[in-house]
């Protein structure tokens, strides 16, 4: 019996933060690590979704590159064999089947979409075709390789509420083609539900860390100079309490800040809490954590540089080879069903 397959992709196009870093590309590597003995792990690049809204291309495949050594760097297991790391472009079959998906879902189901209506107000450039299929070729990436478990950010939960949709939409229509995804219930059973953990902007305390910001002032990227990051943290929004509390809803500056240090330690927020509750120096309570963030960028940036680069290359290329007859294999299904191919 094949294996289950646990399956996630993440998005190139972007400067990470440790927001990106604790709130997704950790947990995944600890999924993927933890899991490797009973699953099979498709951890991928999915380059085709990075230009869904518009991006400099000079920097494209380097930056697929980056990522693919971003995840060595932060601990993925390069020669486990259970686990599979590759770029959804080199794989044709993604492309070949979200044009098969495409003439099966409709209009106005896609322009349903939350991400899409988003990310189509809030540009004044052109809002691109691509943009607008981003989920069905989501919904091949997934369905191509078997998936059941897709741990994903709450933003993308109606993407794979859709992924289900079509392809349960498809088996009904045609027999069975596609293995259908756990729901999103099944899918927080099995991975916790600590996978909306968000870690907020060090200026607006009350939004997202995230790379639009934009003074890039209350983001902590990867890339920032350690030095020049704890001075991010030096200028974090606090409150006049004058008294340091865990209190989202009041004190959303030092709530953050507690956060942000139980992560870089790697100990529970309750530890943290107790250690500094009470306190009334904010200046010093920042000092520690810009401390750790210096030390932590420092380490990771050091490691980022030592990693063996053949060593990814060859990687990609093994999983783009052992992957690439498991996707087309699903593809011929789906050709066969819908009668591009003869039924054998
Ligand atoms: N849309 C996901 C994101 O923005 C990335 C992604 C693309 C993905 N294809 C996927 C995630 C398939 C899981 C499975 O985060």
């Amino acid at each position: 019996m094949a294996k289950d397959v646990i399956l996630t992709g993440i998005r190139a196009n972007q400067d990470l933060t440790i927001g990106n870093y604790f709130g997704a590309i950790l947990p995944m590597i600890d999924t993927a690590k933890n899991h490797s003995d009973e699953y099979q792990i498709n951890l991928f690049i999915p380059d085709l979704h990075s230009f869904t809204t518009p991006i400099d291309h000079s920097k494209l495949n380097k930056q697929i590159f980056d990522n693919a050594k971003l995840f060595a760097a932060a601990g993925l297991p390069l020669d486990n064999p259970n686990i599979y790391m590759y770029r959804q472009s080199y794989i044709p079959a993604h492309s070949e089947l979200t044009v098969i998906l495409d003439s099966f879902t409709g209009y106005g189901e896609m322009g349903r979409m939350t991400q899409f209506k988003e990310k189509s107000n809030s540009n004044n450039d052109m809002v691109s075709v691509g943009l607008f299929n981003y989920p069905v070729l989501m919904a091949s990436d997934i369905l191509l390789y078997n998936a059941k478990y897709v741990p994903v950010g709450d933003d993308q939960t109606q993407h794979l509420e859709f992924t289900r949709d079509i392809a349960q939409r498809m088996n009904k229509k045609f027999g069975y083609i596609f293995v259908i995804p756990e729901s999103v219930s099944k899918q927080h059973e099995f991975f916790g539900n600590d996978q909306g953990l968000r870690i907020k902007d060090l200026i607006d305390p009350t939004k997202k860390m995230s790379k639009s910001d934009d003074s890039g002032r209350g983001v902590i990227f990867l890339n920032d100079e350690p030095a020049v990051a704890a001075k991010k943290v030096m200028g974090a929004t606090t409150d006049d309490k004058a008294e340091i509390n865990f209190d989202r809803d009041n004190q959303p500056g030092i709530s953050n800040l507690l956060e942000i240090l139980a992560l870089l330690r790697g100990v529970r927020l309750d530890d943290v809490i107790k250690e500094f509750k009470g306190h009334t120096r904010y200046g010093d309570f920042k000092s520690v954590i810009a401390n750790e963030v210096e030390k932590f960028l420092t380490d990771f940036q050091q490691k980022l540089g030592n990693i063996d680069e053949n060593a990814v290359i060859a990687k990609l290329e093994q999983s783009e080879r052992d992957m690439t007859p498991v996707a087309n294999e699903t593809l011929l299904r789906a050709q066969q069903a819908v009668g591009l191919r003869p039924k054998d």
